[in-house]
């Protein structure tokens, strides 16, 4: 047998067994999940995922096909009766959570068809690019002040004093929260995502449900002030639709909630994780200092170099051919963005953190029918963040030891990062 024979026997081999081994709760795969990503992408096949009885799909080919297929949808009540749904919930341990249910577990997000597409148009036109660029003097004032307040401090950790207050206060706004609430939303926010990670606990469940519901009695009390004084916020938006019969009130409170959770969590963490990676990579920092017009290409490459939401599930609505294997109806899928985003096979040396890539079609963002609302608004938190950084500073440094990573499959973020600024 030939030596090039018996290496590919052999990694082959190490593929397999490593990939049986794949434990997304583990302290390794915490710090560096792109060599587990790597072997899963070696298979040819989709992998199943036996703990969470999923088959995974890592290949960046695999997993654009999968967001784009049609007959792959978010929820089970697209193609199955009711009480089956019920019983797969109960078995999940997903049920008596009336609120969570009602408001986070049905959404926006996790609807398909018919009923995605009415919902979606609605908050559309509120995220577009022209849209949300009409907040950025606005973002750009909050985050001056909260630099002004950390670039006297001899050191601190970026993600809880910098990054943390930015996304929830920019949704906030959007949605029309008054600013003293909103570092309220960021708590709910924060109690409501954990639930989705694997390794949940009862203690997780009922976290997540009294911060839904705490959630949802505030925005009831929002909905009632704009229904008598109308502004020109989301919320009055939203209002403005139920009124003219386009979505029912438990569909406006869970698109509020959507909103908020799919974008502050993820923006933090890739504040932090970009940031980071910049430390990693000072000639890349350097040359965005002397070369600022690179700020948007670099955010892009931030988003695909450490996706911060890393895995989203899909179900066969009906028998599907995914990487030639056929799969029955009401197959879970587990899409590793990822992993797709490492993929080399679409982006030449997809581990090299590359501020100037392009083209760079990274799939942070999703791809298809959910391709994500909010993915203009998180740029340009990014970019009057980095951008401000930058014009105010001479010095980035890390203090201490390598920051961690936080635990899970389902987001990629830092616990914290402390770091230490020289003003300009
Ligand atoms: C770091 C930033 C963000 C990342 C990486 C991200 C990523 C994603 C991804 C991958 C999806 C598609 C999920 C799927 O394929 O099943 C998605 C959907 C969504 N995102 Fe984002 N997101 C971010 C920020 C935001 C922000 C700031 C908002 C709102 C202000 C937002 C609102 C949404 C909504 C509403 C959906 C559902 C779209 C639909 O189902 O049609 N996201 N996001």
């Amino acid at each position: 047998m030939s030596v090039a024979l018996q290496n590919i026997i052999r990694s082959h081999q190490i593929t397999q067994q490593s990939a049986l081994r794949f434990n997304p709760e583990s302290v390794e795969f915490a710090q560096d999940p792109y060599a587990t990503y790597e072997l899963l992408r070696a298979q040819s096949k989709p992998f199943y995922f036996e703990a969470a009885d999923l088959w995974l799909l890592s290949r960046y080919d695999a997993v654009d096909a999968a967001a784009r297929h049609p007959k792959l949808v978010r929820s089970l009540q697209s193609f199955m009766p009711i009480d089956e749904v019920a019983a797969i919930t109960r078995r999940a341990n997903w049920h008596d959570m009336p609120n969570h249910s009602r408001f986070v577990q049905t959404s926006l997000l996790d609807s398909d068809g018919d009923v995605h597409f009415r919902l979606r148009l609605i908050v559309l036109r509120e995220l577009s690019k022209s849209f949300v660029l009409k907040a950025k003097p606005t973002i750009q004032s909050y985050v001056a002040k909260l630099l002004d307040q950390i670039l006297e401090r001899q050191s601190f950790d970026f993600i809880a004093d910098l990054a943390a207050h930015v996304p929830g206060h920019v949704i906030g706004n959007i949605l029309g929260v008054p600013d003293e609430d909103c570092p309220q939303l960021r708590l709910w926010s924060e109690d409501v995502v954990q639930f989705f990670d694997v390794g949940r606990t009862e203690q997780h469940k009922q976290i997540a449900e009294r911060a839904t519901t705490e959630f949802y009695l505030y925005l009831k009390d929002l909905i009632a002030d704009r229904r008598r004084h109308p502004k020109s916020d989301l919320v009055s938006t939203l209002l403005q639709a139920q009124t003219a019969g386009e979505l029912t009130e438990t569909e406006l409170i869970s698109t509020c909630m959507l909103i908020l959770m799919a974008g502050h969590g993820s923006t933090i963490d890739v504040l932090g994780t970009g940031m980071y990676a910049l430390i990693k990579h000072p000639q890349a920092l350097q040359q965005l200092r002397q070369q600022p017009q690179h700020l948007s290409t670099a955010v892009q490459e931030m988003f695909r170099y450490e996706s911060p939401l890393p895995f989203f599930h899909r179900y066969a609505s009906e028998d599907v051919v995914v990487m030639g294997q056929n799969f029955p109806k009401g197959t879970k899928f587990g899409l590793l963005y990822g992993s797709a985003n490492r993929d080399a096979s679409q982006f030449s040396d997809a581990d090299r953190f590359d501020i100037c890539r392009q083209p760079n079609r990274h799939i942070a963002f999703g791809r298809g029918a959910h391709l994500c609302l909010g993915n203009h608004l998180s740029r340009l938190d990014m970019e009057v963040i980095f951008s401000g950084l930058i014009e105010r500073t001479k010095n980035i440094e890390l203090v201490g030891a390598a920051p961690q990573y936080k635990d899970g499959l389902s987001m990629r973020g830092l616990k914290t990062l402390n770091l230490r600024f020289t003003p300009k």
